[in-house]
């Protein structure tokens, strides 16, 4: 172990020397003595250093006895380097703003091979990186900023302690310019639902989960326009995921501005970035995205993921989406995306996680899997997880168990990417098994 490792000391020193500059500050480089990743540059497509910090080893220790336990403690001296596997959702959100600067490049250092952009547009028509047209109330300080709160669509209202109505408001990306935006600090995904008062609904002080932090939302953490988030990414050398937020806003939007039009700005947004399509993963909710990036440049259709929400709206929604899966690839559609839980089913007769109905017929069906989103659960002590884990709820209790979905997602419903929170927890289990 030790003799490798300075082999691949060595080998990063010398890929070090061609490294890519570095507009973040000289600390971005690879470190020729520090080089902690292995393979080769044009393998790993980064120079960066990968850190994974203490939890994927904690979610080791805190694991069921077993062989999955004991293949990932035997990786737990590295070498840790960047993935493709490992998909940053949002940036980093299980600590850091989601959608700001600091959290992409957060998981960028912790190995994330993709770094997502969730796209929403501005009132001039300018594309930025939020999670929702209308969250801006829930992961920025806008409330905090009269002249900018006064544009929301819907003002503050205060919680009514008389009717248990909740605060409200709701301001969208729609409502303010690029400029304004940028002015804007990323906080935590969280709102107060008891707020008597602006200065109260700030996710700082509101409810960020305990599970969570608010370490790095004091400071401003930066929000981002696409552009910047594409150049950001590029520099350090890593790949490109992008959302199509589904509007909000009647579209088209200003009476001329169509869905399609939103399609297109977010692939000329790349074109004009001089990136290869091959290293973009466009996404979307809406089947119509996916066949409109199929039919107008299908370079990016090719790699265009359709995100499956359809089991979470109606009743027959599960069903209704596995039967559709031959079709949609019938259609084109190449990646498919489903949250965790779609894929995987309990099998109670032996207490343990198998495929679902839906992985099965992803694969017949000959689609590329693509999951989302690992590390957004909290403790998994609480409610067997929760929502992503819906179906195996009684077979997930303790947090070492999420390697152990992680691992039947991989190596049984045949994913090839996953999204997570914390990009150190997937990126630890790609390089233990291998996967690039
Ligand atoms: C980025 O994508 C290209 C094309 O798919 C691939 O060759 C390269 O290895 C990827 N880089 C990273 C860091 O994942
Ligand atoms: C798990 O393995 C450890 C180390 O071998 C042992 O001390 C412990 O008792 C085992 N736990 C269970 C629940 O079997
Ligand atoms: C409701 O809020 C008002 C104003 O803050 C306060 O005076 C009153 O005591 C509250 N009532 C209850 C039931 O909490
Ligand atoms: C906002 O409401 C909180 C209680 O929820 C109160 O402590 C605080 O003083 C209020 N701030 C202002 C500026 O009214
Ligand atoms: C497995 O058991 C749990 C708990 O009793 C139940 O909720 C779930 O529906 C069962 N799953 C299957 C696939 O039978
Ligand atoms: C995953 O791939 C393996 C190997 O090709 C195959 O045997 C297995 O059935 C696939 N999983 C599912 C859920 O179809």
């Amino acid at each position: 172990m030790v003799a490798s490792q300075s082999l691949l000391a060595a080998a990063s020193f010398a890929i070090g020397a061609s490294a890519l500059p570095s507009p973040w500050g000289g600390w971005w480089s690879p470190r020729p003595n520090q080089g902690g990743y292995g393979g080769s540059a044009a393998a790993s497509g980064s120079g960066i250093n990968v850190q994974l910090g203490p939890r994927p080893f904690y979610l080791v220790n805190n694991m069921d006895n077993g062989t999955l336990k004991d293949k990932l403690e035997s990786c737990s001296n590295g070498p840790f380097k960047t993935s493709s596997f490992s998909i940053s959702h949002r940036g980093a959100p299980l600590m850091f703003p989601e959608h700001s600067k600091q959290g992409y490049i957060a998981a960028a250092r912790m190995g994330a091979g993709i770094i997502e952009c969730d796209v929403s547009f501005t009132s001039d028509r300018e594309l930025v990186c939020r999670h929702s047209n209308c969250d801006l109330q829930y992961t920025t300080n806008i409330l905090a900023n009269p002249e900018l709160a006064a544009k929301c669509s819907e003002p503050f209202v205060p919680y009514n302690n008389v009717t248990g109505e909740p605060a409200s408001a709701k301001c969208c990306t729609s409502d303010i310019t690029l400029a304004e935006f940028k002015g804007l600090c990323a906080e935590m995904e969280a709102t107060t639902f008891n707020a008597l008062n602006v200065s109260d609904h700030f996710g700082r002080i509101g409810d960020t989960p305990d599970w969570r932090t608010n370490m790095y939302a004091y400071s401003c953490a930066e929000t981002m326009s696409l552009k910047e988030q594409i150049a950001l990414v590029e520099s350090m050398g890593l790949n490109f995921t992008a959302e199509a937020k589904t509007p909000e806003v009647p579209m088209p939007f200003q009476g001329d501005y169509t869905q399609e039009d939103f399609a297109q700005q977010i692939v000329d947004t790349f074109v004009d970035a001089g990136i290869d399509p091959s290293r973009v993963w466009l996404q979307s909710f809406l089947p119509d995205d996916i066949f409109y990036w199929l039919a107008q440049d299908n370079a990016f259709g090719e790699q265009a993921v359709y995100l499956d929400e359809r089991a979470d709206l109606t009743a027959d929604g599960y069903d209704v989406a596995v039967a559709s899966l031959p079709d949609l690839a019938a259609r084109g559609v190449k990646i498919i995306s489903p949250s965790i839980w779609q894929l995987v089913t309990a099998d109670n007769a032996t207490g343990t996680i198998i495929p679902s109905s839906y992985a099965i017929a992803a694969n017949e069906a000959g689609l590329e899997i693509i999951t989302w989103s690992f590390e957004r659960s909290g403790p998994l002590e609480v409610e067997g997880g929760g929502y992503y884990y819906t179906g195996v709820n009684n077979i997930v209790n303790n947090d070492g168990d999420e390697f152990y979905v992680i691992d039947v997602v991989t190596q049984q419903a045949n994913v090839t990417k996953i999204f997570a929170d914390w990009a150190a927890t997937i990126t630890y289990y790609a390089n233990c098994m291998g996967l690039e």
